[in-house]
């Protein structure tokens, strides 16, 4: 079934269902290789999945009371009865605490474990409505619980503790600016931040380069200067504020009044969607924010669904 959680929507089932799991993996069209994260109602929960020394525990402990419930990802040694095919054989399990009331209902009731991907085919935008979800996997489902619009709107900052140097996988709301200081004896490299080069170049390892990607070729730009004088037919032009001077016209689309990042990451996925659904665009040109604070995990999302295109 697919539920709403405060980042975006999940395709959940219990985490030690193999058979459901394989399911989301089926209905996704999902590589094998590409792990779940596991959802689970509390700190307690979470214990009984993964292995922790003393310090490890104690660093675990201050983020999960300083930001869970709430959309913080840990990646942490899992204990070995967690199914290989939620965790794609690796020694480690991505557990998060999500906050959103319906979820942590469910996962009272059920008393499960949530293995959840976000509720999209692999590569495509992720949905931050129920309708979203139905758009691309109507007739797939059994269940969709509507929790209106996702609050946030871009998926958990993934923090991967597993390893001697901690590491930021996926930004998020939660910003490492914010983690950082809670753990001053600890220094968080940022692996997206490393590995960007460019406006749309992306990391050379690890996490899929292209994702989050519309139909329709998106391009990125910073200032209106960056954009062709003579704009061609069918192409959307997206502004990250209403204050921007962009002319207005019927094509020219805003995510927010005034540039407000909690409000642009709200909106981000809809628009894309939207504009991708209206099949009346063959280009989006999209604003892209700097890469600080909450800028960084939507520019991450829009260089991935931008994937090395530049503006011709
Ligand atoms: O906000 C979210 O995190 C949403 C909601 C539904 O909770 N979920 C979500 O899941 O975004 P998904 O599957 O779309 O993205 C999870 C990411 C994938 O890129 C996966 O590679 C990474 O987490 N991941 C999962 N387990 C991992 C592990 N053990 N080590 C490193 N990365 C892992
Ligand atoms: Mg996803």
């Amino acid at each position: 079934m697919a539920l709403p959680t405060e980042t975006v929507y999940g395709l959940a089932a219990d985490a030690l269902n193999v058979r459901a799991i394989r399911q989301i993996f089926e209905i996704k069209k999902r590589p094998f290789y590409d792990p779940l994260i596991v959802h689970v109602t509390c700190l307690e929960k979470l214990l009984e999945l993964v292995e922790l020394d003393t310090k490890l525990l104690s660093t675990v402990s201050t983020l999960v009371e300083a930001f869970s419930p709430g959309p913080l990802t840990y990646v942490l040694p899992k204990k070995s009865w967690i199914p290989d095919l939620v965790t794609s054989g690796q020694t480690t399990v991505a557990v998060r605490i999500p906050q959103h009331p319906l979820f942590q209902e469910v996962m009272l009731r059920s008393r499960c474990f949530i293995a959840a991907p976000s509720a999209n085919p692999f590569g495509y935008i992720s949905p931050t409505s129920a309708s979203h979800v139905l758009q691309s996997l109507d007739g797939q489902l059994r269940h969709i619980l509507d929790g209106g619009d996702c609050p946030i709107g871009v998926e958990s900052t993934i923090i991967d503790l597993s390893q001697s140097k901690l590491c930021l996988l996926r930004p998020g709301k939660i910003t490492r600016e914010e983690i950082q200081p809670l753990l001053p004896d600890q220094e968080i490299e940022d692996y997206v931040a490393i590995a960007y080069d460019g406006p749309t170049k992306l990391p050379a390892p690890g996490l899929p380069q292209q994702h989050y990607s519309p139909k329709t070729p998106l391009y990125l730009f910073s200032k209106k200067s960056e954009l062709p004088l003579a704009m061609a037919e069918n192409v959307a032009r997206v502004f990250l504020s209403k204050r921007d001077p962009a002319d207005g016209g019927p094509d020219d689309f805003f995510l927010s009044e005034d540039g407000n990042l909690e409000v642009v990451a709200r909106q981000l996925f809809a628009l894309l969607r939207t504009l991708d659904h209206s099949h009346r665009y063959e280009k989006i040109y999209c604003q892209c924010p700097l890469p600080e604070g909450l800028g960084m995990a939507i520019a991450d999302r829009l260089r991935r669904a931008a994937y090395l295109k530049d503006i011709p």
